[in-house]
């Protein structure tokens, strides 16, 4: 299953393979050319958030390394790169001043990629706020949903004419759930309230820089980076399938009700609308305009059972026990049959455009020996959600594409440096990168593509 000629003969001949990043995570130069500070500094240099209270000073020193990483990425043979746009490198301060150095950056990330031939997939927020934005609220505030839209309208104004996609958030999952419910990631909050204004001024957002975005570039694909959770119930009872209900409706429901059907699901609203902020006239028409593509990262199911304490919020979820002792170094369960239980799922919930792979990966922390990373777990890991990939297009879904997550080694948020994701290693004390056995095997096979067998019409 891992030749990848024999997996590669699975997919049309244009489908697009990429390697994926995020700017705080490999950036660096937090303090460069105008850069202000975002929520993950402040996150990360307060003690107890982060992993070795490890933070984006340097990550992989992506900022001055730019060609040579762009060498890189040309280097694995994909004709794809998903990146990410520091809004604190645009607009320092979130509103007020826009900063043309941070601009300078993505015009020449973007110059080098069509100078290589590679498509530019851009995403406009994955997760680095403008720090002086708490001072409103964060994505608690309104306001902050009107921020976004003038960042990603000056975004689009200068580099829109050379991008081959955009995206508007990625995972909003984890910049209000994981971000504003659990604690986990910056900001750093522990409030169902704080989560549900976070919630809806985040989709606002979405749909206020869809607009944006086709204002300046009425032809550029747009979509939005979502990580649905495959939730499987922990067991067939009845009270473990309404669990696993609610729960789809909570961590899914909540995005795609409103993204791709303008509406709120009903259970949740009901059981928490009544602690939403206000939802304005033509905030459900705003946030569901039509979109071009949608993406989809997946790296592990969600099993979930009944909560039977008294009074437990909705969802009133537990954890249930994984299915697969498989395991990666980050301890997420290793089910690629979720991956194909997921797509088809919400293709049979909603109306979706085109489907891309955004993310998938695994954490595996093999060191370099000997010039070399073997790292056949993760090699395995890829090509087995890939052959899921295949099924999913021979059963019809339109899949389009798939991004390694990740390029190389970075900043894995609270985990800091110690879990790696890249397909290449990088050494952090000497910025050395090296290709690990996953990325020369990921190279053959986007080697293959494009390939002459598109079909007709
Ligand atoms: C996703 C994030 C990405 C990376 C992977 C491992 O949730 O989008 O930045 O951290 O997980």
């Amino acid at each position: 299953m891992t030749d990848p000629k024999i997996l590669a003969a699975r997919f049309p001949g244009d489908f697009l393979f990429g390697v994926a990043t995020a700017s705080f995570q490999i950036e660096g130069a937090t303090k460069e050319d105008g850069r202000k500070p975002s929520i993950w500094d402040a996150f990360s240099n307060m003690p107890g958030r982060v992993h070795n209270r490890d933070n984006g000073d340097i990550a992989c020193d992506h900022y001055h390394r730019l060609e040579d990483d762009l060498d890189l990425i040309k280097s694995l043979g994909v004709q794809a790169y998903r990146f990410s746009i520091a809004w604190p490198r645009i607009i320092p301060e979130g509103t007020g001043a826009v900063n043309e150095k941070g601009l300078d950056f993505y015009d020449r990330l973007v110059d080098g990629l069509k100078r290589r031939d590679i498509k530019a997939f851009a995403t406009l927020y994955h997760w680095d706020l403008p720090l002086a934005l708490m001072g409103d609220g964060g994505w608690t505030a309104r306001r902050t949903a009107y921020a976004y839209q003038r960042y990603a309208k000056t975004v689009m104004a200068r580099l829109g004419d050379r991008l081959d996609a955009v995206a508007t958030f990625n995972e909003p999952w984890c910049s209000v759930w994981l971000s504003h419910l659990y604690g986990i990631h910056a900001p750093g909050e522990r409030s169902m309230d704080a989560a549900l204004h976070a919630l809806h001024v985040t989709n606002l957002a979405h749909g206020l820089g869809v607009a944006a975005i086709r204002e300046e570039c009425p032809n550029l694909p747009v979509g939005i980076v979502i990580n649905p959770m495959h939730i499987y119930a922990g067991s067939d009872s009845v009270d473990d399938q309404a669990a696993a209900e609610r729960a789809f409706d909570f961590h899914n429901g909540v995005f795609f009700g409103p993204v791709f059907k303008g509406e709120y699901p009903e259970n949740f609203l009901s059981a928490l609308g009544g602690r939403m902020p206000e939802i304005e006239d033509g905030d459900m028409a705003t946030i569901s305009q039509p979109l071009d593509w949608w993406g989809v990262n997946y790296y592990t199911p969600m099993r979930v059972g009944h909560d039977p304490a008294e009074g437990a919020e909705f969802p009133a979820t537990v954890s249930a026990a994984p299915v697969s002792d498989v395991k990666t170094d980050i301890g997420w369960e290793v089910f690629p049959q979720a991956l194909g239980d997921l797509i088809r799922t919400v293709n049979a919930r909603y109306a979706l455009p085109d489907c891309y792979i955004t993310e998938n990966g695994a954490a595996y922390n093999m060191a370099v020996e000997n010039g070399a990373v073997d790292d056949q777990p993760r090699l395995d890991y890829i090509a087995e959600h890939l052959s899921v990939t295949a099924d999913l297009i021979a059963e019809g879904y339109p899949m389009k594409g798939y991004f390694a997550w990740s390029l190389m080694d970075n900043f894995e948020w609270a985990e800091g440096y110690k879990m790696r994701f890249g397909i290449v290693h990088v050494d952090y004390a000497t910025q050395v990168r090296t290709i690990k056995k996953s990325g020369h095997w990921y190279r053959q096979l986007a080697a293959e593509f494009p390939k002459g067998n598109h079909k007709a019409g």
